[in-house]
This record gives structure tokens, C-alpha cells and sequence, in this order.
């Protein structure tokens, strides 16, 4: 089995699928060799060099896609791509299939095999395969980082002989992996933190970082079996939207990390509630990529609005590129080496197993994962 591994073809995304800490795994796996995209680890220093001095082989993308039986990738491919593919390869990585429908489609009508890494079941035994956890813990680590760099205040107490410098107050919306992050690394740079989620059964976690847990009543929420939150009524988010902009108004940066699995993220902060908050204040949002939490954020940029800053950052996970690449390799190899056959040397698409009837999206051109269908 050759394994191929690409690199992502947006340049402000500088993670590499593998790391060298970690491909010792999969170099291991008898009957099969890996070949790797040219320039893949440029974003985190590693060279073609290196790589190959591992015992890897570097080729063109072209070569790559056209030679690999199993394809490893950090964003979908577009059809002219799919269509160099050789029948019955396995395509692995992050497919994002909820925005990225037509390019699985041509993996579908290519009758390939797809593996989304977005849909690895949030069960014990998976949480080492689970791509989008091991990213938004780092995402919610560099949104603080990237928050602090536009406020105006140092975010920790100082008691200093010009007098006593009050710490920031951050507000961190949404208490996932992201935000849970986001709470841990605000806090250990001394700010004082608020939280609030739909999910009141994190309150105790918020509470276990020395944060304080805000409560707003919002009738029936709950989350799915997956731990997921459910989608709110247009009510329920009128009223959230109300009762935290107070929080809001009294904080110096506000973190939105909302999101709801599968669907566009909500909207929980309207131009009325940023008009209440201090001038020279941050609201960073971090669902910006999927439909954004906060009115008038925008991808990449920053929009001031009443004097107070709306950042969106695309990829932020790609700010820690290194510990990014490290998580993301780990992840995609422990899928492989849990599935790998030694005896057939190829991949073992069990679909009695509950992690293959969630992450394979599509096998032999069928699509299989009946929550995506
Ligand atoms: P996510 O990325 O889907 O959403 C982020 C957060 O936004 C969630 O906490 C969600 O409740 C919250 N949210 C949604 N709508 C909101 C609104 N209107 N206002 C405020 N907050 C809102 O969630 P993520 O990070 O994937 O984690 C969800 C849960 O799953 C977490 O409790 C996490 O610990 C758990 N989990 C469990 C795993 C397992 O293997 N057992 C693995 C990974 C996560």
C-alpha cells in the first residue's frame, strides 16, 4: 500500500498532515511505503530533506494523487483531482463533506473510498483519531493570544509603584474544547474570566478552571447524544442575546466559539450588543469560518464597530503549526493503524466497528454514514 500525503493547497494554512515525531508509525506498517508532497512541512520547518532522511519519498501532487492507495489529505480535493485518483483508493483527512459536498461527490462517482475525520465518533476509544478536538483545543489557545494582541490593557493584575493596573475581563461564549481552552490560557494570563453555554452541564467544568459560570435561563436546551448542543429556538437565541450583552458591556474581550455540528453557526451577537460594549474592547470570533457568531465579522479581518474591534481569524489552529501537525498526524495514523490489516496489507473496513460506520462517508461509491446521507 503506498500512503500519500498532501499538502494543503491554502497557504495561509501552514499544518502538515505529517510530523516527524509521528510518522515512525507508519513507516512501520509492514507492506506499505509513504511518499509526501513537496514542501509539505515548509509551515512547520521541516524540509523535503528531512522527511526523506526518514525514509520517506517526495514527489509532485500530481505523482502523489496518482500513485497513493491511500490518500492522506488536510482539506478536500476539487474532481479534476479525484478523477487522477486509481480505483479503489481510500481518501483520509479533514473532507470538511458539510461545505464541501460536490467534492465528495466526486469521490462518491469515482466509487473511492472516503474517510472524514470530522466524523470520528465522540466515544473513548476514538478520542485519539478525533481531529476536531485536538484542533479546537489549540484554535481556543491562540484565540486568546490573537484577542490580547488587539486590546489596549495588559490582561494580568500588576501592582506596580504607578499604581494598581486592573486585569482584563474576558467572556468566553461557548464552553466546547475551544472555549474550555480559551478559559485555561485567559486565565493563566492572569485575566478574570466569565463563561456561558447552552449546555449548563459544563457549568462544573468552568467552575474547575476559576472561572465564573454565567447563567441565563433559556428554557429547554440540552445536547445530543454525542455531546453536541442542539440548535435553539429563534426565541431562546433573542433572549440569550439579550441577557448576555450586559456581560458583554463589561467585558474587555469577548471569545465566541458557538457552533452547532452540521449547521451554521448562531448568531448570539448583534451590532446592538457590540454598540453597549466599551470602545478599545475585542470581540473575537472564532466560528467566524462557518457562518460567524457575531454581527459584521469577517473572515480574516478585523472590523471596527463603534470603536470596538470584531476579529476573525481563519485557521487558527495554524498558528501553533507545529503542536497542530503533531495532534492532526496523530490523529489521521492511529485511524490507519487501528484498520490496517497486517496479514492483507491493506485496510480493514469493518462496518460492524462503530468508528468505520461514522468516519467512512463513503465506500466503493456509496454513501454509508446514514447521519450524513
Ligand atoms: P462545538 O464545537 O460543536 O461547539 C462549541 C460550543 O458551543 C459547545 O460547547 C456548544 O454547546 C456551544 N454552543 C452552541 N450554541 C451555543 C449558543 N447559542 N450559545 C452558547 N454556546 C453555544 O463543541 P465541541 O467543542 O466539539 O464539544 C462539545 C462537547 O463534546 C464538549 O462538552 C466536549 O467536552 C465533548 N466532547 C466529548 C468527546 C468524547 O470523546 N467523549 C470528544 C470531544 C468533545
Amino acid at each position: 500500500m503506498i500512503i500519500a500525503a498532501l499538502k494543503s493547497p491554502d497557504a495561509k494554512d501552514l499544518r502538515s498532515v505529517i510530523h516527524p515525531e509521528t510518522i515512525g508509525k507508519l513507516l512501520e506498517l509492514e507492506g506499505s511505503s509513504v511518499i509526501f508532497e513537496s514542501g509539505i512541512g515548509k509551515g512547520i520547518n521541516v524540509s523535503d530533506e528531512d522527511l526523506t532522511a526518514l525514509g520517506l519519498s517526495v514527489f509532485s501532487r500530481e505523482d502523489c494523487i496518482a500513485k497513493g492507495n491511500l490518500i492522506i489529505t488536510p482539506s478536500p480535493l476539487p474532481r479534476d483531482e479525484v478523477d487522477q485518483i486509481q480505483s479503489g483508493t481510500s481518501v483520509i483527512g479533514m473532507l470538511n463533506p458539510f461545505y464541501a459536498l460536490d467534492e465528495l461527490k466526486a469521490l462518491a462517482e469515482a466509487k473511492l473510498n472516503a474517510v472524514s475525520m470530522e466524523f470520528i465518533p465522540r466515544i473513548t476509544r476514538a478520542q485519539k483519531m478525533d481531529v476536531l478536538s485536538s484542533q479546537a483545543n489549540l484554535a481556543g489557545y491562540a484565540a486568546v493570544l490573537e484577542a490580547a494582541q488587539y486590546l489596549n490593557s495588559a490582561l494580568p493584575m500588576m501592582m506596580t509603584a504607578a499604581g494598581t493596573l486592573k486585569p482584563a475581563r474576558v467572556f468566553v461564549i461557548g464552553v466546547g474544547v475551544a472555549g474550555l481552552q480559551a478559559i485555561a490560557t485567559a486565565k493563566r494570563l492572569g485575566a478574570r474570566v466569565e463563561a456561558f453555554d447552552t449546555r449548563d452541564v459544563v457549568e462544573e467544568q468552568v467552575k474547575s478552571l476559576g472561572a465564573k459560570f454565567v447563567k441565563i435561563d433559556l428554557g429547554e436546551t440540552g445536547q445530543t447524544d454525542q455531546g453536541y448542543a442542539k440548535e435553539l429556538t429563534e426565541e431562546q437565541i433573542a433572549k440569550q442575546k439579550e441577557l448576555q450583552s450586559l456581560v458583554c458591556a463589561r467585558s474587555d474581550i469577548v471569545i465566541t466559539t458557538a457552533q452547532i455540528f452540521g449547521r451554521p453557526a448562531p448568531r448570539i451577537i448583534d451590532e446592538a450588543t457590540i454598540k453597549q460594549m466599551k470602545p478599545g474592547s475585542v470581540i473575537l470570533d472564532m466560528a467566524v469560518e462557518t457562518g460567524g457568531n457575531v454581527e459584521g465579522s469577517a473572515v480574516d479581518e478585523v472590523v471596527e464597530i463603534n470603536g470596538v474591534k470584531v476579529v476573525g481569524v481563519s485557521n487558527l489552529s495554524s498558528r501553533v503549526a507545529n503542536h497542530a501537525s503533531f495532534a492532526l498526524s496523530n490523529n489521521i495514523l492511529n485511524w490507519i493503524t487501528d484498520f490496517y490489516d497486517q496479514e492483507s496489507k491493506s485496510l480493514n473496513f469493518d462496518f460492524e466497528d462503530e468508528v468505520i460506520q461514522s468516519s467512512v462517508l463513503v465506500f466503493g461509491g456509496e454513501i454509508k454514514n446514514e447521519r450524513f446521507a
